[in-house]
């Protein structure tokens, strides 16, 4: 679906209520998408979008059940708790036919962070969504603390992103240069247990060198086109 006021899609963001939801759901709409936040509780999506658009001065958030949001929404980015991602996805799955499905899920425990086994998450959602639906896993390692805190700046760290779709993977990797990101195609789903693991190592630093945000650049790039 597409917002009748510009060419730009509709982005629902699933689990939109909580951090990492919250945070690129403000990148986007900080630039013009229109965005909707998805919660299991309608009042609690309608409040996060309020607050969302307090903060950007602007009525370009809104908020639905998961649903409703995906129905309404021609790309998805699922942002539930790890402990849901199965059971969200089964009960999505007949809204996201036909759409592409970003799969933002790091199953490592914050308490004792350790690599997942896989296969990974996106590649979980994938065989359970079935073909329809193009899976993309990014935003794994981006910490929620730096999308709100450098909102209207780029970010100073990368996204790796996978797909087995590289046309998906691209209107992502776009989509993600808008909101101040960038993200790099590093492969298919397989390679998205790498990803997640990569979660708990940024993790670890966090906690030993006390900050909140350690994220990952790659270098070599440099004249490449992106
Ligand atoms: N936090 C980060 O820095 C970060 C960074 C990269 C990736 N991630 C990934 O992003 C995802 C969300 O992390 P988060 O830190 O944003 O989590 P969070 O704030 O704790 O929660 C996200 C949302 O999950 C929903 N939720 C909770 N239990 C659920 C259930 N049983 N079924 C369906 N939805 C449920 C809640 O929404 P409602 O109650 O409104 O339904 C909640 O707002 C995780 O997969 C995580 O690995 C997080």
């Amino acid at each position: 679906m597409s917002n009748n006021n510009s060419e730009k899609p509709v982005i629902a963001i699933l689990g939109g209520t909580g951090k990492e939801g919250s945070g690129l759901a403000l990148r986007w709409a900080y630039v013009g998408f229109p965005v909707i936040i998805g919660s299991r509780q309608l009042e609690k999506a309608q409040t996060a979008a309020s607050e969302l658009n307090k903060v950007l001065g602007k009525e370009i958030v809104s908020g639905m059940e998961n649903t409703k949001a995906a129905e309404n929404a021609s790309i998805c980015v699922l942002t539930v708790v790890q402990e849901a991602h199965q059971a969200a996805l089964q009960s999505l799955k007949p809204s996201l036919q036909g759409k592409i499905l970003v799969d933002a899920t790091a199953r490592v425990d914050f308490r004792d962070p350790k690599p997942p086994s896989p296969p990974s998450a996106a590649r979980i959602a994938q065989n359970l969504l079935g073909k329809q639906v193009k899976v993309v896993a990014a935003f794994q390692n981006i910490p929620a603390h730096s999308l709100r805190k450098k909102l209207g700046q780029t970010l100073d760290c990368d996204v790796l992103l996978c797909s087995d779709d590289t046309q998906a993977a691209q209107i992502i990797i776009d989509l993600a240069k808008l909101a101040g990101m960038r993200a790099l195609y590093a492969g298919g789903l397989d390679n998205a247990i790498t990803v997640e693991g990569l979660t708990a190592l940024l993790i670890s630093i966090n906690k030993h060198y006390g900050i909140k945000n350690a994220s990952l650049f790659i270098s070599g790039l440099e004249g490449q086109k992106q």
